[in-house]
């Protein structure tokens, strides 16, 4: 039977770019101005690029998808906010690449009110630039610093003539970034599809492991899944990691092949529009857990499953953390991994040999998305709009003073969670991670 798509979200609204640029315009002073550039192409081998991924903050103010544009907002200019280059018509070029969307079609179908090929930069950005004083600008960006230096030395004459130029650069970053914390409803329905998509290749994954799969041919299972459904490419380096690879937080080489008896785990997660997933699923190669693996593993989901159910808005990724390491503290004594009492081994971080890692990051056009995680020096409250992972882990050595039937074992487990007005959402809920639905699905192919 052929298979049929997830039913495909809307793409963000040309008016709904246009209210973020308006937002962002509004927070900036007076005789300022914006400068963002696309992402450009980056040469993998001679005549062969990486397939292009745009830069997440000028596709958040844009939804422009080519490389070699600049966006330029000029807050208050009678003729027009928002200028943009862009790269030329030529169809000498796009017979090979593609068609160019060019200045036209660009205030067409991008809501920008004007747009001029790159070929007139030199000339139009200075002319656009007079009178603005402060320059916004991604100061890790030394591509975009040195464009400002060139326009305020270019412009510097006419300071001496009593007028207003370019003198200050500021980074423009932390203003969008703080945007991008708080997603939209259209927003959301992206992640939820990423999330969606994500979680079906997990499945795949467990409906299709078996021993002595490299763990490269897994991989495949969930790249496939992602792809098709248009999620084009992985959010982050596909994780594979059989049995002791599992304790390599980040083990991307996914070349060892799967044995018997072991537990895999697997970080994947698909970009859709841009928007990341990302899940984690640990399972058993051949089915069942062994005994030693699920007490274990019973540890780190009880501790996700509460840590989960703690996600609301008035409580913030700290005690949120906290909350983690005193259960999975608890857990490693009960087991015999730890000694002495919960709070002295929580006090001498002691847990930290089995869980170095943050229980949680921001998730949304990165992977470890922007914002920032305290604000005036607190952990900063979560609010509705907000997507998280929660994520802890254990992650056992193989070592003499640890009992036998735990050395080695890796195991992490990882939901992305929206915040909403009342508590949580959980996006990646289609993915199994009860002992009893993992082993059902895995016996049910
Ligand atoms: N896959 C990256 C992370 O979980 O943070
Ligand atoms: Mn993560
Ligand atoms: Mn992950």
């Amino acid at each position: 039977m052929p298979r049929t798509a997830l039913p495909r979200p809307a793409a963000i609204a040309s008016a709904e770019y246009r209210a973020r640029r308006r937002a962002l315009m509004a927070a900036l002073p007076a005789h300022s101005a914006v400068l963002i550039a696309a992402a450009s192409l980056v040469t993998r081998n001679r005549d062969s690029e990486y397939i292009f991924r745009q830069d997440s903050d000028f596709h958040y103010l844009s939804g422009f998808p080519e490389p070699d544009a600049l966006l330029v907002l000029l807050p208050g200019r009678d003729a027009g906010e928002v200028v943009l280059f862009c790269q030329e018509k030529d169809p000498s070029q796009e017979v090979w690449t593609g068609v160019r969307i060019g200045a036209a079609a660009a205030v067409a179908d991008y809501g920008v009110d004007e747009a001029y090929e790159n070929a007139s930069r030199d000339v139009l950005l200075p002319e656009l630039l007079e009178g603005r004083e402060t320059l916004y600008l991604p100061l890790d960006n030394g591509e975009m610093l040195a464009l400002a230096e060139s326009l305020r030395a270019e412009l510097a004459p006419q300071a001496r003539r009593g007028e207003r130029t370019p003198r200050a650069f500021a980074d423009v970053a932390p203003l969008i970034h703080e945007r991008r914390l708080i997603k939209s409803e259209a927003e959301l329905d992206l992640m939820r599809h990423a999330a969606r998509i994500s979680a079906q290749a997990h499945r795949r994954a467990m409906q299709n492991v078996s021993p002595g799969l490299l763990e490269y041919q897994l991989q495949a299972e969930l790249e496939h899944e992602f792809v098709w459904h248009g999620a084009r490419a992985p959010a982050y380096a596909t994780i594979v990691g059989g049995g002791e690879n599992a304790c390599v937080l980040h083990y991307i080489e996914n070349s060892a092949p799967l044995r018997d008896g072991d537990l895999v785990l697997i970080d994947a997660g698909g970009e859709f529009d841009l928007y990341a997933g990302d899940i984690t699923r640990t399972f058993p190669v051949n089915g069942r857990f062994t005994p030693a693996q699920r007490e274990l593993y019973e540890v780190v989901l009880e501790a996700q499953c509460r840590a989960v159910a703690a996600v609301t808005p008035d409580t913030t990724l700290r005690a949120i953390h906290d909350g983690v390491v005193r259960d999975l503290t608890a857990g490693l004594i009960r087991l015999g991994l730890l000694e002495g009492s919960l709070e002295e081994r929580i006090a001498d971080d002691s847990y930290r040999r089995f869980f170095l890692h943050a229980t949680s990051h921001w998730l949304g056009l990165d992977v470890h998305d922007v914002g920032t995680y305290r604000l005036d020096g607190e952990p900063r409250v979560l609010a509705p709009g907000m997507v998280l992972t929660v994520e802890p882990g254990l992650y056992i050595p193989d070592a003499e003073d640890i009992p036998e039937a735990y050395r080695g074992i890796g195991i992490r487990i990882e939901d992305d969670v929206a915040v909403t007005a009342t508590g949580h959402d959980v996006l990646t809920a289609d993915a199994p991670k009860e002992v009893a639905e993992i082993e059902a699905l895995m016996h049910d192919r």
